[in-house]
C-alpha cells in the first residue's frame, strides 16, 4: 500500500517528506515480504538517472530523486508474521534505542500546513509524554479506530485516562478516535513485550499506549489542523488523488476541467 501513488509520488515519499519537515532525521522502516520497491524507492536508478541525464531531462532528474537519504539515514528491518501494529513497532525497538521517537502510519495520508507532525512536535515541547492525532468521528465508527477516553478537552488538545482499541459504539468513551501519528516514549517497548493479543488478536499499539497511562505518563489527543485521507480505503484513495491532483501547479486547472465533464 505504501508504494501506491497518489499523483505523482508514493505515499511513503510523503511520510517521509512530513517527517523531515518536522526535523526528524532518522528514519526506521518496518516491513514485510515482498516490500523491496519500498527499498528501492530510496535508492539511487542509476540506469533511468543516466537515460535522462543523455536526454537533458534535468526537470524530470531532480524530481524523480525528490529526497535521497544520506547514508545510514534510514534502516528497515522485517515483521515477519503480522501480528499487529504494537508488534510491527516493537520490531524496531533496536533501532529506535532510549529515545522519544515518532510513528507514521503511511497509509493515513495528512495534507496541511502546518504539516501534522511538525505541529504534534510542536504541541509536544509543551505537553511532553505521549501524543497522538486525533479526529472526531461519528460514533458508528468508533470500532475502526483507536479511541480515547478524556479527562478534559479544550477543544484542540484532550487530555485521556486512557485508550482503548477499536471499541463497539456503545462501548466507546468517546469519539475522539487516533490517526497514524503518534509521537511515543520509549518505554513502551517493555510494554509492547509482554502485552497480549488485543483487539482483532493482534497486539495493538494503543494498549501499550494504554500501559504507559497506567504507569503515569502524560497522554494527549491533538485535532490536528490538517484533513486526514484514508489510503487504506479505495474512496479515501481516489478522493486523496482528487485533492492532491485539484492543487497540483502543473495539473490542478485541467483535472478541473476533467472531473466537471464527469459530474
Ligand atoms: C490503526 C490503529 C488504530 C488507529 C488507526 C488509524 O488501526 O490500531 O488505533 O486509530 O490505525 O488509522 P488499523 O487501521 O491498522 O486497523
Amino acid at each position: 500500500k505504501e508504494m501506491l501513488t497518489i499523483v505523482d509520488k508514493p505515499l511513503i515519499q510523503y511520510a517521509i517528506e512530513e517527517a523531515q519537515a518536522a526535523g526528524i532525521e532518522q528514519f526506521f522502516f518496518v516491513t514485510g515480504r515482498a516490500k523491496s520497491a519500498l527499498e528501492d524507492h530510496f535508492d539511487l536508478a542509476f540506469e533511468l538517472e543516466a537515460s535522462l541525464k543523455e536526454r537533458g531531462r534535468t526537470a524530470l532528474l531532480d524530481e524523480l530523486r525528490g529526497w535521497l537519504p544520506e547514508a545510514g539515514q534510514l534502516a528497515y528491518t522485517r515483521q515477519q508474521r503480522p501480528l499487529g501494529l504494537g508488534h510491527a513497532v516493537w520490531c524496531a525497538r533496536h533501532l529506535v534505542g532510549d529515545d522519544p521517537f515518532a510513528v507514521i502510519l503511511p497509509d493515513d495520508l495528512m495534507v496541511g500546513d502546518p504539516p501534522c507532525l511538525a505541529e504534534m512536535v510542536d504541541v509536544y515541547a509543551r505537553t511532553g509524554g505521549n501524543l497522538v492525532a486525533v479526529v472526531d468521528v461519528p460514533r458508528e465508527q468508533t470500532k475502526r479506530y483507536g479511541v480515547l477516553d478524556l479527562v478534559c478537552d479544550d477543544g484542540r488538545l484532550a487530555r485521556a485516562r486512557g485508550v482503548v482499541e477499536k471499541p463497539d459504539p456503545a462501548d466507546a468513551p468517546s469519539t475522539l478516535t487516533i490517526i497514524g501519528r503518534y509521537i511515543v516514549q520509549p518505554e513502551i517497548f517493555g510494554h509492547l513485550a509482554d502485552i497480549a493479543p488485543g483487539a482483532g488478536g493482534e497486539i495493538q499499539l494503543t494498549d501499550g499506549l494504554d500501559r504507559l497511562i497506567a504507569d503515569g505518563q502524560p497522554f494527549h489527543g491533538l485535532r490536528v489542523a490538517g484533513r486526514r485521507f484514508d489510503c487504506g480505503s479505495k474512496l479515501g484513495y481516489l478522493e486523496a488523488n482528487i485533492a492532491l491532483g485539484l492543487r497540483h501547479p502543473e495539473l490542478g486547472e485541467a483535472l478541473r476541467g476533467l472531473l466537471k465533464t464527469y459530474l
